[in-house]
């Protein structure tokens, strides 16, 4: 595991653009996993610019997200869909044809999830999986559990989960109380890993996925053993290393 450190979530959300420019200029039609939350948005504002600029070009590219709200549909203004199309579909040359969400409104979860695993696997994998992190170490909607998850699932969203996106809706008893997500061993098939990480209150689910031990309980530990894992961390996040 490399770990990078930025000096504030500027600099995080500048160095971990350069890993996806990187990524995108090596290989034009790389399939991207892509994050949402708030660690993010500073990283496709950096790529939108780049884009502007005549820097990148983003016409072959794939997209695949990790995980979406079950219920939501892509005109809630919560959905993640909603929010891809925001922060960065609407800002760059992706086609539409490229980019891939779980489908919220498609409420029977068995042929979703099937769904969604066969189309990461038909587009080859993954090259470049963008990860934030839960305050309880979750990666996509992987909440801690008594064993790491394979594939696309539909998972039961914990208090603290709740709790923390809670800000994103009016009231918590909006949140909905369950998410499509890729499995833990979805994410892990990616060739590439690029964690990014934010703010002090992210330090100890941080140090729990780099040092602690490898357990279900911080999803986030698995990465430990993949072989190409990028972290970058500001300093408040990084502030027990
Ligand atoms: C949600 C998303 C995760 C994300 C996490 C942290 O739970 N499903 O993919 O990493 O939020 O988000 P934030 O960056 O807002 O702290």
């Amino acid at each position: 595991m490399k770990i990078i450190i930025a000096e504030d979530y500027k600099e995080l959300s500048r160095k971990a653009a350069n890993i996806i420019s990187a990524q995108i200029i090596l290989k034009s039609d790389s399939v991207l996993g892509l994050a949402t939350g708030s660690t993010p948005i500073g990283i496709y504002d950096q790529l939108a610019e780049r884009y502007c600029t005549g820097e990148l070009d983003f016409s072959q590219v794939f997209t695949i997200n990790l995980d979406e709200y079950y219920g939501l549909s892509s005109e809630n203004t919560q959905s993640y869909h909603y929010y891809m199309n925001k922060y960065l579909f609407s800002k760059v040359n992706l086609s539409k044809e490229h980019c891939f969400l779980p489908d919220g409104v498609n409420l029977d979860s068995r042929a979703e999830c099937k769904r969604y695993q066969e189309l990461i696997d038909n587009l080859g994998g993954i090259d470049l999986q963008l990860l934030g992190l839960g305050h309880n170490g979750h990666i996509g909607f992987n909440e801690p559990a008594d064993f790491f998850e394979k594939k696309v699932h539909l998972v039961d969203l914990t208090e603290q989960t709740i709790q923390a996106n809670q800000r994103f809706f009016e009231s918590a008893e909006e949140v909905p109380r369950q998410a499509y997500t890729m499995g833990v061993g979805t994410i892990f098939q990616a060739k590439k890993i690029l964690l990014a990480v934010s703010g002090e209150e992210k330090a100890e689910a941080l140090y729990r996925v780099v040092q602690g031990k490898i357990s279900p309980q911080i999803p986030g530990s698995i990465l430990q053993l993949h072989p190409d894992v990028t972290v970058v961390a500001d300093r408040g996040a990084a502030k027990l290393f």
